[in-house]
């Protein structure tokens, strides 16, 4: 199949670009090459690729700047999705876009997961424009594919597990702080490259929760992190309004792959043993990068 993935550069999108270069064509352009936003740019690149497949990994992420910066949050995370799904619909191909958990409350009630057909209710800017996102894309692309993960790793672009290590890092013996009511199931990249694979080739349909299997709060995560790691720091329980964060975190962000197991195609596994194998290939860059920082 031919591939045309945004947003290739980041986190998810170049674990993507990795992973399905192994057996398929993958044109993936630059920001300044295709910006999404743009429909002409879209149409243009469209007509030109001619993709079997849109993987859209293209997005505005960082929470803190969507709550106050909502003219760019909607041009990339709700404009740019719903520009890529009407041309995906114009051409003929298949989309794929990276939603959130983030749509939900996080209210229920611990260790009830969210499924796929639950009543969405964001309560953040970030989390309104990625549930916008999901409604231009059914509305608008005829083939598509929603993925809503969690808690993303991985070895390029932000992520919990370098902000956790900087923190590390820097306070030696002053204890770092780590939220004990805010669960997940943190999620490597690569793994939900590989799924998002499974899917494609697998002519999947629909709205899908891909998280890795099992749940932390976010101090196990921590701690599990920093001994896997050897790293000494000591780990202290704090709550969420403790960190002071400009916007509003679901407390319970656990989502059960219903969809993915109901029809044999999960290949998610275990949060502890990605993470294991995340850290014995990246452990020593991630300590280098950390110490560098
Ligand atoms: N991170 C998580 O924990 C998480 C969890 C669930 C879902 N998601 C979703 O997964 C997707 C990928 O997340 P990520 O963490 O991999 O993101 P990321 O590392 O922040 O990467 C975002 C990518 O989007 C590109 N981009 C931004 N604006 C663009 C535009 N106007 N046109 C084309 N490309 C543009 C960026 O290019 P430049 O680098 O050139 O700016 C970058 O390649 C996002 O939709 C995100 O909402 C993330």
């Amino acid at each position: 199949m031919k591939i045309l993935i945004t947003g290739s550069t980041g986190m998810l999108g170049s674990e993507c670009r990795e992973v399905f270069s192994r057996d398929h064509e993958v044109i993936c352009p630059a920001k300044d090459d295709m910006d999404i936003i743009s429909w002409d740019v879209v149409i243009e690149k469209l007509g030109e690729i001619s993709p079997d497949v849109i993987i859209n990994c293209a997005g505005f992420t960082d929470m803190k700047a969507c709550e106050t910066e909502d003219f760019t949050v909607r041009k990339i995370n709700v404009e740019g999705p719903r520009n890529l799904a009407q041309a995906s619909a114009r051409f003929g191909c298949k989309m794929v876009h990276i939603s959130c958990g983030h749509v939900f409350d996080g209210k229920k009630g611990m260790p009830q997961p969210y499924f796929e057909d639950d009543p969405p209710h964001p309560i953040s800017a970030y989390g309104i424009s990625k549930l916008e996102s999901e409604t231009a894309v059914r509305g608008n692309s005829p083939d598509y594919i929603i993925v809503r993960s969690n808690c993303l790793y991985g070895i390029k672009g932000r992520n919990l597990v370098k902000s956790i290590l900087a923190e590390a890092v820097t306070r030696k013996k002053r204890p770092l702080r780590v939220p004990e009511e805010q669960f997940a199931s943190p999620t490597w990249a690569y793994r939900l490259a590989l799924q998002i694979k499974t899917l494609v080739e697998k002519e999947g349909r629909g709205t899908y929760h891909l998280t890795a299997g099992g749940y932390c709060s976010r101090l196990e995560f921590a701690r599990y992190l920093l001994k896997a790691l050897r790293l000494k720091t000591p780990v202290e329980p704090c709550g969420l309004r403790d960190l002071n964060y400009p916007f509003a975190v679901p407390a319970n962000c656990l989502l059960e792959n219903r969809l993915s197991k109901k029809h044999g195609l999960n290949v998610m596994v275990d949060w502890k043993k990605d993470l294991s194998s995340f850290l014995r290939k990246y452990g020593k860059q991630l300590l280098k990068e950390a110490r560098a920082a």
